[in-house]
């Protein structure tokens, strides 16, 4: 009993050790792609083209591997040393310069180059980046967008419906939610198809950047948005306005007028008077 019991004593005492020896570099790795996929990708790819900053595949071969490690760690510092290489890709950026990203330190830095290297290898990066087509989007993936926005086909990773913090054209008043901007010219401001995709597929601003880290939206989620969201503004007119009409009608005293105009807009829709209260009290009643 007992000498059955000693190697199986040592076995769980080394089995941790070995483990974490095994596990360190993939730890590390992972720790490093989940730093890029969150700072990174709404700039870069990998091997999926140009975004605002360049395509990173194979971008060791273009400088060296210090040069790279300081303009991580200090875009502005480097490219304010008038250093040739970083004028071009800057140049090429049309002026922008890559942000300090922040949490950044050398040793980062380093892992970072280590997954750029790692990533162009393969023929196809975990980070191409969502390839989106050119073609003109059908009026099925429109609606199916126009659904997930509205919460009405859930989203894969739980995150919470669009709906709930913005609106959009065609919602109109007060349906959406107040929180995020009007979506309407959300695909003019996020600069089309490409730069959107990106954006989706890692929010990096305050209050988007937390909720869909944890619950980020699945490839096949983000085509349905992107053609939901180029039709709302290929219809044109302005953000917000019917939304703002609305609130100043409600903040001018309106809201009896409101009540007697939505009682004489459902009266020959809805009988009962339930129904009604049941309607206008879940927001759903334009539908
Ligand atoms: C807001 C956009 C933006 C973000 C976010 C961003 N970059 Fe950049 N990056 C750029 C731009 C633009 C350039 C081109 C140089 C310039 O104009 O500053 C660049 C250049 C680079 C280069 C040099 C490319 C070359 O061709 O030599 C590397 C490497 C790089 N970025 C890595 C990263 C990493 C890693 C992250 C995330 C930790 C990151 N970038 C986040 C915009 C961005
Ligand atoms: C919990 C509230 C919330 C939810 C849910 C939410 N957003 Fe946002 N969104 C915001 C806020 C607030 C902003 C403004 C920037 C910020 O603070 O993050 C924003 C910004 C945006 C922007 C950038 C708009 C611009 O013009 O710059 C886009 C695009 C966007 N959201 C799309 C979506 C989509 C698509 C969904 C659903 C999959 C969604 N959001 C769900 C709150 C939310």
């Amino acid at each position: 009993m007992r000498l059955s019991l000693q190697p199986g004593r040592s076995w769980t005492r080394t089995l941790p050790g070995l483990c974490l020896l095994v596990l360190a570099p993939t730890l590390m790795g992972q720790e490093a792609a989940d730093f890029f996929r969150q700072n990174c990708t709404s700039c870069h790819t990998i091997g999926g083209g140009r975004l605002t900053g360049p395509d990173l595949k194979g971008v060791a071969q273009r400088a060296d591997r210090d040069w790279f490690v300081r303009f991580l760690v200090n875009p502005q510092a480097v490219v304010d040393r008038g250093d040739p290489y970083a004028q071009k890709i800057v140049q090429e950026a049309r002026g922008v310069v890559m942000p300090t990203i922040s949490g950044m330190t050398p040793a980062r830095a380093e892992a970072l180059l280590d997954l750029i290297d790692a990533e162009s290898k393969l023929d196809k990066s975990q980070f191409m980046g969502v390839q989106i087509t050119d073609r003109p989007f059908t009026a099925a993936e429109i609606q199916a967008g126009r659904q997930i926005f509205r919460g009405e086909h859930a989203l894969k990773n739980k995150g919470p419906a669009c709906i709930s913090c913005h609106t959009a054209r065609d919602l109109g008043g007060l349906s959406g939610g107040q929180l995020g901007p009007d979506l309407t010219r959300a695909f003019e401001r996020l600069e089309g198809r490409k730069t959107l995709a990106a954006w989706l597929s890692a929010p990096a601003t305050p209050t988007m950047a937390p909720i869909f880290k944890k619950h980020p939206l699945d490839s096949e989620e983000i085509l349905p948005l992107i053609a939901y969201l180029e039709n709302q503004a290929a219809g044109g007119g302005e953000d917000m306005s019917s939304g703002k009409l609305t609130f100043l009608l409600i903040g001018l005293g309106g809201a009896g007028l409101m009540l007697v105009l939505f009682d004489l807009a459902w009266r020959t829709r809805f009988r009962s008077v339930r129904k009604q209260l049941v309607l206008s009290s879940t927001g759903r009643g334009e539908e």
